[in-house]
């Protein structure tokens, strides 16, 4: 039996609900749906957005866009830094990720995967919450805060696959010798070529795409719902507030990530009986 909508009882109003049924339609009938998050998804689990009201960036100022080239330049302090952060907000960040949990858009797009209706999911997200509620094709093309990654052979590791000891740093890929660093991608680093090419594969593949919670602003992630568009397949956009793809989506859901999509898997779930998700 599909799960209880927890927020059957949540008002979106009757013109997002009305958007909400067309959507099902859409994505039900799709052959070849993916979908792509950013931070907005995870603001009801507690964690900040990077932009726009409360945003991390606009509280804080960008960081310098050559994290990358300074921890080239100086693995060792990186680590340093890494392994005790001084930063206020990077302190604030890194006890919310460990604080955080999936909330129901997280659910919600693992329900839609188990019903057979999401291929693959690409996050923009290193917090590690579609990994906790269970998303298993999933693409994160920032990385994942909890995992290490050689920049050499780009072999990620687990904490306790990859002990880190302080006074031996930086640490070493046990298969390569290179050298290893946080899976998150820093600014100013390439997007692991392994990551990339999946997600244009799926890109390639998609005849609709879901995108939820993200200004669609940072690229390569940004474009795209564009090749999905340009292919002649379906957007449907997940955001309380417009971005710069609102106008050109096939579906703008103007409301929050949590009550749109747990709303969503419920109307899909009941256009195709028989799949129901667990
Ligand atoms: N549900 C859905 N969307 C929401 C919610 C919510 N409850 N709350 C806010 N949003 C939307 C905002 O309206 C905004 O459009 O989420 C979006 C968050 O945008 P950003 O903060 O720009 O985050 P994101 O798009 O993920 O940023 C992309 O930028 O700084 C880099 O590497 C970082 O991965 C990040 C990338």
């Amino acid at each position: 039996m599909a799960a209880a909508d927890p927020y059957s009882a949540c008002d979106l109003g009757p013109e997002l609900d009305v958007a909400i049924a067309r959507a099902a339609e859409r994505i039900a009938g799709s052959g070849h749906v993916v979908a792509m998050t950013g931070a907005g998804l995870s603001v009801e689990s507690g964690i900040s957005p990077f932009r726009g009201k409360g945003g991390l960036w606009t509280r804080y100022g960008e960081p310098p866009m050559d994290g990358f080239q300074r921890f080239l330049a100086d693995p060792r302090r990186a680590w340093q830094e890494r392994l005790s952060p001084r930063e206020p907000w990077l302190v604030g960040l890194v006890e919310t990720l460990a604080r955080a949990r999936p909330n129901a858009g997280h659910r919600a797009l693992a329900g839609l995967e188990r019903a057979g209706h999401c291929a693959c999911l690409i996050t923009q997200n290193i917090d590690d919450l579609h990994r906790q509620a269970g998303q298993r094709a999933l693409l994160e093309i920032h990385g994942n805060h909890r995992l290490l990654r050689c920049i050499e052979c780009v072999a990620r590791f687990e904490p306790e696959e990859l002990p880190v000891d302080p006074d031996d740093l930086p640490p070493r890929c046990p298969r390569c010798g290179g050298v290893v660093k946080g899976d998150t991608v820093n600014f100013g680093e390439p997007i692991p070529p392994d990551v990339l090419r999946r997600c244009y594969e799926q890109v390639e593949a998609a005849d609709c795409m879901i995108v939820a919670g993200t200004s669609a602003s940072v690229y390569p992630a940004a474009e795209f719902p564009y090749h999905v568009l340009q292919a002649g397949g379906a957007v449907i956009e997940v955001n309380p507030e417009p971005t710069d793809l609102t106008e050109v989506a096939t579906l703008a859901l103007a409301g929050p990530g949590g009550a749109v999509l747990e709303r969503l898997l419920g109307r899909v779930v009941a256009l195709s009986p028989g799949r129901a998700a667990s």
